[in-house]
């Protein structure tokens, strides 16, 4: 390591990742524990959401594919969910169009301050956490469009129509799917349907990835789950890992998920493990890299209400089964972010969890 260079040398505007340093600086480099990977993606379920529009029966069988993946890995794969590619498409190129603007024009929206609505950083808190993450992000609230959407960058020419119009058809399949995960539980298709629909928060993460001189030294995202009740996560390239808790006897592993065009990829977040009083799991995931491409991915966040909290229903207690969790807001995981190093492993669900 050159001196003085800890992570405080690499804050946004100035990281190893936006200058393309031919190197991998010390404070990037993550302990080998974090890196393998049993690269088998065959178990990863994909699923034909289109059926669950179709007769009853079918419905009730994607239903239960979608209880199955949620229990097993808290991950699953869609297909046939409606959204038009050209506008995959359009959203993943002026996601990339923004990280090759000039460094003045992004930094207006450069931010260190995690409860700011529309903000660009890097890593996880840049200059802050002890590791650093070989990435770059935009993240913007999405919901309402209108209320948010003037504050999102006007360049490149076309973002803001054509993310947002990503945006609004993520956000109306996240509700389809949520609906049959509620369903899935026993608790109706529209347990949450207002709490989501018209209250509820998306936050668009719009992630780069760039070449990394080192792949197998640093990583783009450390394990972690999204505190979401779900997340929707487009990829331009593979580079996406979950972790298969029951694998190898428990011990779990490492497992590619596959790079398929038009394909999107469902994360249940830690208010869905909230929700389902722990039968369903939010998904650590991680990220990493790749020497040659340039890796965008957008994920998308839906949750309640800033405020709003998710609490282990009624309908799912009784003797046998307590509640295991407290309940808990987006606005509380921020204040646990600001606080914690997820870096270090820190989960906000583990802060949720009531002992027996
Ligand atoms: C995230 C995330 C995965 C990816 O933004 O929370 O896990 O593939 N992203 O970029
Ligand atoms: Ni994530």
């Amino acid at each position: 390591m050159e001196k003085g260079e800890d992570s405080s040398t690499f804050k946004m505007g100035n990281s190893a990742q936006e200058r393309g340093l031919p190197y991998v600086p010390d404070c990037y480099v993550v302990p080998p524990s974090w890196q393998p990977c049993d690269s088998n993606s065959e178990i990863v379920p994909t699923i034909d959401v289109s059926r669950l529009n179709g007769g009853d029966d079918e419905r009730r069988g994607v239903i239960r594919e979608i209880s199955l993946a949620c229990q097993h890995l808290g991950f699953f794969q869609i297909v046939n969910h409606g959204i038009n590619q050209n506008i995959l498409d359009d959203a993943l190129e002026v996601a990339k169009g923004f990280f090759e603007l000039p460094a003045k024009e992004k930094k207006k929206f450069m931010s260190n301050d995690v409860y700011a609505p529309v903000r660009y950083s890097t890593s996880l808190k840049d200059g802050l956490d002890k590791i650093q993450f070989w990435r770059i992000f935009l993240k913007h609230y999405a919901h309402p469009l209108h209320r948010w959407i003037h504050l999102w960058p006007e360049n490149p020419p076309g973002y803001r129509e054509k993310m947002g119009k990503f945006c609004e058809e993520v956000r109306k399949l996240s509700i389809e799917i949520m609906g049959a995960i509620t369903e899935s539980l026993g608790l109706g298709r529209d347990y949450l349907s207002s709490r989501m629909d018209e209250n509820g928060m998306q936050v668009m993460a719009v992630n780069c990835y760039p070449p990394c001189p080192g792949p197998d030294a640093a990583l783009g995202l450390p394990p972690h789950s999204d505190y979401s009740c779900i997340t929707i996560l487009l990829q331009n390239l593979a580079g996406l890992k979950i972790f298969d808790p029951m694998a190898h006897g428990g011990s779990g592993r490492w497992v590619v998920v596959p790079q398929v065009t038009g394909v999107l990829k469902v994360h249940i977040g830690d208010h869905v493990e909230v929700l389902s009083n722990g039968l369903y799991k939010s998904v650590v995931h991680k990220v990493t890299l790749n020497e040659e491409n340039t890796r965008i991915s957008l994920a998308s966040l839906h949750s309640l209400d800033m405020n709003d909290k998710m609490s282990v229903p009624c309908e799912l207690v009784n003797d046998e089964n307590p509640v295991r969790y407290k309940e808990s807001s987006f606005n509380d995981f921020l204040d646990f972010l600001v606080k914690n190093d997820i870096s270090q492993g820190d989960r906000f669900i583990d802060t949720l969890r009531i002992k027996d």
